[in-house]
């Protein structure tokens, strides 16, 4: 565990004084932050007691300072709520004024709905347990039977969209390409990134069985040979719901293909299972990972400014 990660930036502003501090999953994420907020960062100490405990320690005095915890739900995200908990109670304990939580990529959201008699409804829980901060800001979370965080959350939450950013990533990297929505819920991205790069979308239909089994059947009103196609969606988790159509496009020797996910979960492999496809993956920094190539904390940084 390294103590020396502390380093203080010039342009602090006068009065409460604001620290970035970052979980060991969101370090680069914490740090763009902290050096675009011209704030002072530094690295949440982490570790597990021989018996599989937590054991979280601020490195830095936080009396009277407002903490922006950054700490985004993937990978290990039981972990990562923990971390949150212990991050906002401890950060109180310590004399913290104001504690605002950055949660790049929001977990336990898809779990919306008591699907089989006696599940947990996980997204109501995990709003309430981390509405113990001040303020929560996120992007892009996954509502489906909900139409706003506001209506879990008890304290103030701001939620962030990638849509502009993607919009211009289309615009300098995928010029021409198709655009297509793998499912209704997509429509949401795939149409409004689509119309604000200039390019068509089509949106397919998808039905779920189970997590890892997914029916959806490519339907274009655009010929689709020798187009490139970029597929784009919220969550890219086990990977199936980009695996199934791009079995199809293949068959219908389209030019190439790229699967572009906000938040780039990659469960059981799926990046791998994706690339052996020919599909390149690209995704947003919310979660970071080895395709993690599009860069959001600008939205991050104007939202706390
Ligand atoms: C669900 O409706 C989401 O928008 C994504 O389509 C889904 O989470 C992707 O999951 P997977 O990669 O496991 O198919």
């Amino acid at each position: 565990m390294h103590l020396k990660t502390f380093v203080v930036f010039k342009g602090v502003k006068r009065g409460m004084k604001t620290l970035v501090i970052a979980s060991e999953r969101s370090l680069d994420f914490g740090r763009k932050i902290a050096r675009k907020l011209h704030k002072p960062f530094s690295k949440l100490l982490t570790k597990h007691f021989p018996d599989g405990e937590l054991y979280l320690r601020y490195p830095i005095p936080l009396k009277g300072a407002h903490v922006i915890l950054v700490d985004s739900m993937q990978p290990n995200p039981d972990d990562a709520l923990v971390e949150l908990l212990f991050g906002t109670a401890s950060a109180r304990a310590h004399g913290a004024k104001k504690v605002t939580l950055v949660i790049p990529y929001m977990g336990f959201l898809r779990q919306d709905k008591e699907f089989h008699p006696g599940e947990t409804v996980s997204n109501k829980i995990v709003a309430d347990l981390l509405s113990r901060a001040d303020r929560i800001v996120t992007m892009d979370p996954h509502l489906h039977r909900i139409s706003s965080l506001k209506q879990i959350f008890k304290t103030k939450t701001k939620t962030l969209t990638a849509n502009d950013i993607l919009a211009q990533h289309l615009k300098a990297k995928h010029k021409g390409a198709l655009v297509v929505g793998p499912d209704g819920e997509s429509f949401q991205w795939a149409r409004s990134v689509a119309s604000k790069a200039g390019l068509h979308a089509i949106v397919l239909n998808k039905k779920r069985y189970t997590s890892e089994k997914v029916r959806i059947l490519v339907k274009s009103d655009v010929p689709l040979k020798g187009r490139d196609i970029v597929i784009v969606d919220d969550i890219i988790s086990t990977g199936h719901t980009m695996i199934e159509p791009i079995k199809q496009f293949k068959r219908m020797k389209v030019k190439s293909i790229t699967c572009i996910g906000i938040h780039g979960v990659f469960a059981m492999n799926a990046l791998q299972k994706l690339k052996k496809l020919g599909s390149k993956v690209e995704c947003t920094n919310t979660i970071q990972n080895p395709v993690s190539i599009i860069d959001v904390t600008d939205a991050f940084v104007e939202a706390l400014r």
